[in-house]
């Protein structure tokens, strides 16, 4: 009876100790969060109002942490077992109402502060704006197209132009599984699901290049599947929409008209190098001819050098049949036996065995 009597009159200092311990390693621990550089450069109107949700979060869940792990240790340390108590047991407890709804109640209000904000903040960065330009963008394994609306069409591309301060909506869908379009410096994501369209928005408001990443384990290329969005001045945009364009015109009147408009090129180079449907060779290889130097994929000035026809025709519609010393079978998707047109395949293959020899 001595011994819990005196412990009811330690409480309050054990309650004091903690306080203090705590209080100066929530400072500490928030001081050392907000210092860490946690995101790259932020490159569209959607970042800010993310990092300041992070930076309160982290405020906020900092010492939540801190006291939880500090009132463990605290308790551990403190009422550890000495010898000679082996066999003794604590005064019971039947709980405590008080203590019971703080601890409830506290994280309850809190929970639900944090996810209004939380959802205030997604509901003003997703709202429509006027001006908004259409992106649809395509995942497959494992690549990313991006088709932009010109007229009645659509013109497709391996790389990702956007013009600086114009809104954009990325309607985004995938051809086989689950992949998901991911623009760090825009601190948007979303999934990439087959058979459904899912959206994002973003206004760009920084010049540069920037990584697109794919944020869902989608196969062994998903580390690979990777491209790059261009931030650009607007009449630099409209110049690259330009040569986008008159590509897909070229491909289409060469390859006696492409279908769903998609590019038909039959020319061996372009097919090559245009980040254009439906390959993209040098986005993955260098080839010294076509002047691509990717390099997901082995150098096809080496690994092509002095082969036949029939075995660049075979590695192109059969990619497992010969790997390359290094590299990995699956990654090249397994599509292209289907996707390219005879004539396109033919005039591919010719060419890589012309400029390889
Ligand atoms: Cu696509 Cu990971």
């Amino acid at each position: 009876m001595n011994g819990e009597r005196q412990a009811e009159r330690d409480a309050p200092v054990h309650v004091a100790r903690l306080v203090i311990i705590g209080i100066i390693a929530s400072a500490l621990g928030i001081v050392l969060a907000l210092l860490i550089n946690w995101f790259p450069v932020s490159a569209a109107t959607q970042a800010k109002p993310i990092d300041t949700l992070w930076d309160v979060l982290v405020i906020v869940s900092v010492p939540v942490f801190v006291l939880v792990t500090t009132v463990v240790l605290y308790s551990v340390y403190r009422w550890r077992m000495r010898p000679g108590e082996e066999l003794l047991d604590g005064p019971p407890i039947h709980g405590n109402t008080r203590l019971e709804i703080v601890w409830t109640a506290l994280p309850a209000i809190l929970l639900v502060a944090l996810c209004s904000y939380a959802y205030a903040v997604l509901h003003d960065i997703e709202v429509a704006k006027a001006d908004t330009m259409e992106v649809r963008v395509v995942g497959e394994q494992f690549a990313w197209t991006f088709y932009y609306r010109d007229g009645g069409k659509e013109l497709a591309s391996h790389q990702l132009y956007l013009p600086l301060n114009r809104p954009v909506h990325f309607t985004i869908q995938s051809k086989d599984v689950l992949h998901d379009f991911w623009v760090p410096a825009f601190r948007v994501k979303k999934d990439a699901v087959r058979g459904i369209d899912t959206d994002v928005r973003a206004t760009p408001n920084r010049i540069g290049t920037y990584p697109v990443v794919c944020a869902e384990l989608c196969g062994l290329g998903h580390a690979a599947m990777r491209a790059s969005v261009h931030v650009v001045q607007p009449q630099q945009f409209n110049s690259w929409l330009g040569k986008l364009r008159s590509g897909a015109q070229a491909g289409a009147s060469t390859g006696g008209g492409g279908g769903g408009g998609e590019q038909a090129s039959t020319d061996a180079k372009t097919l090559f190098t245009t980040a254009a449907q439906p390959v993209a060779c040098g986005s993955c290889h260098t080839l010294a001819d076509a002047g691509t130097n990717g390099t997901t994929g082995p150098d096809l000035d080496q690994v092509l050098k002095g082969k036949s026809a029939a075995f660049i025709k075979q590695s192109i519609e059969q990619p497992n049949a010969v790997i390359a010393k290094g590299y990995t079978p699956g990654i090249m998707p397994q599509t292209y036996a289907q996707s390219l047109k005879p004539a396109q395949l033919a005039a591919l293959v010719k060419y890589l065995q012309e400029v390889t020899k």
